[in-house]
Order: C-alpha cells, then sequence, then structure tokens
C-alpha cells in the first residue's frame, strides 16, 4: 500500500459531447485540465443504450494525449478487454455485475498493460471488492444508474462514497464517481472522500469547457 494522498483528477465524459464533431470537441479539452478522457461503452444488455466500441476509442486515442478512462458497461467484458487496450484504453474499468470471475478479469486488465478498475452500480454493496482489493487501480462509484448522460446524483451515494473512501484509506486505489457530478457538487463529493471526477453534462453542457474545467479543478484544491 503506498501514499494515502491521491491527487484528484478530473474526467469529462465524452458521452455530452457532440458525436458529429468528435474531433473538434476533444480539440477543445486542454490536457492540462483534463487528467482522463472518460469514454462510455454501452452494449444494449447491460444498459438499455448503445454506444461506441473499439474502433471509435482508438480514433479518439490518435487525436488527444489525456489518457482514456474507458468504463465497459457490457456484458461479458473480457472478450472485448484486448481490444480496447489495442485502441488505446489506460484504464479499463469492468462492473462487478457483469464478470462472474472478477479477480481474474482484473489480473487480466493489467497483465493487458491497463490499470484495472472496478465499478459498482449504485445498488451494488462494497462488499463484492472486500477480498480483492489488491487487484484494483481504480474504483467507479456509479451515483446514477448507468446507461444515460444527464441524470440527477442520487443523493444516498454520499454515504457509499465516504464508507468506499474509509475501507481504502492508505492506498494508492483512485475513488472514481460518475453521474451527476456538476460544479455545485463536486467539493462535496471530493470531501466524501472521492478523487477522481467524470463529468459528462456538467461539462459539455457548459462551454467553453476549458473555463468549466478550470472552475471545477479549484473546487478541488488544484490550482490548475
Ligand atoms: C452514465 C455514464 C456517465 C455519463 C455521466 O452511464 O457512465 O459517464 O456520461 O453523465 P453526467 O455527468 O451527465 O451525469
Ligand atoms: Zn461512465
Amino acid at each position: 500500500m503506498k501514499d494515502a494522498s491521491v491527487k484528484p483528477k478530473l474526467a469529462p465524459s465524452l458521452l455530452s459531447a457532440d458525436f458529429g464533431n468528435l474531433e473538434a470537441e476533444i480539440a477543445q479539452l486542454n490536457p492540462q485540465y483534463a487528467d482522463y478522457l472518460h469514454l462510455d461503452i454501452m452494449d444494449g444488455h447491460f444498459v438499455p443504450n448503445i454506444t461506441i466500441g473499439p474502433m471509435v476509442v482508438n480514433a479518439v486515442s490518435k487525436l488527444t494525449q489525456i489518457p482514456l478512462d474507458v468504463h465497459l458497461m457490457i456484458e461479458h467484458p473480457d472478450r472485448y478487454i484486448t481490444d480496447f487496450i489495442r485502441a488505446g484504453a489506460n484504464v479499463v474499468t469492468v462492473h462487478a455485475e457483469a464478470c462472474a470471475h472478477l479477480q481474474r478479469t482484473l489480473q487480466f486488465i493489467r497483465q493487458q498493460g491497463a490499470k484495472a478498475g472496478v465499478s459498482l452500480n449504485p445498488a451494488t454493496g462494497l462488499d463484492v471488492l472486500d477480498h480483492i482489493l489488491p487487484d484494483i487501480d481504480l474504483i467507479l462509484l456509479m451515483t446514477v444508474n448507468p446507461g444515460f448522460g444527464g441524470q440527477k446524483f442520487i443523493p444516498q451515494m454520499m454515504e457509499k462514497i465516504k464508507d468506499c473512501a474509509h475501507r481504502i484509506k492508505g492506498s494508492s486505489i483512485e475513488l472514481e464517481v460518475d453521474g451527476g457530478v456538476k460544479l455545485d457538487n463536486i467539493r462535496e463529493l471530493y470531501d466524501a472522500g472521492a478523487r477522481v471526477f467524470v463529468s459528462g453534462s456538467g461539462i459539455f453542457g457548459h462551454p467553453p469547457y476549458n473555463d468549466m474545467m478550470k472552475k471545477m479543478r479549484a473546487k478541488i484544491g488544484l490550482s490548475e
């Protein structure tokens, strides 16, 4: 276990960008202000929506220096992990609910050369992670039910974030929150212990994006 102080990170979610102009949208994100570019992969089975696959991730990877944080909301994620890492994913996050052998899947992600993330839906308890913490680089707590951007933060998730932060205290695991993260609640989430902040509509709904990211960064103690 390493240093307790995990530096906060901001992760704009491309889901709320204009998909007809992805190159122009990405060009507007200054890598100085975006620590990860969060990419939401949906298969129409695990969640009731369909988005993008490895081909688009690969195209995006050629457009930016920002590390890619790939959130797999898909069934049978093991089948696609290698493809997404080859496409340029730096972090690959799978849903615990979609993995019969979660520890094996996490090990596989690391073996393939990416950071291993686990996501939990709002209704999933933290206990599923208790015995596999050494295999995890990042925990993504969903603060809405996955599938769509622009939903409202579920208030009871605040306690879950605090509980999770407490359980991983002193480790280098990054605690990420996703869903309904905005300028007006990012500080409260930080105080609860979150350290990676995904925001889709909170950034892409408020151009210019760099100005919004700077404001969010200031709230979580990042000077730039
Ligand atoms: C939802 C996705 C999120 C989404 C968040 O299933 O996992 O990453 O983009 O969108 P906002 O920030 O608008 O709630
Ligand atoms: Zn996401």
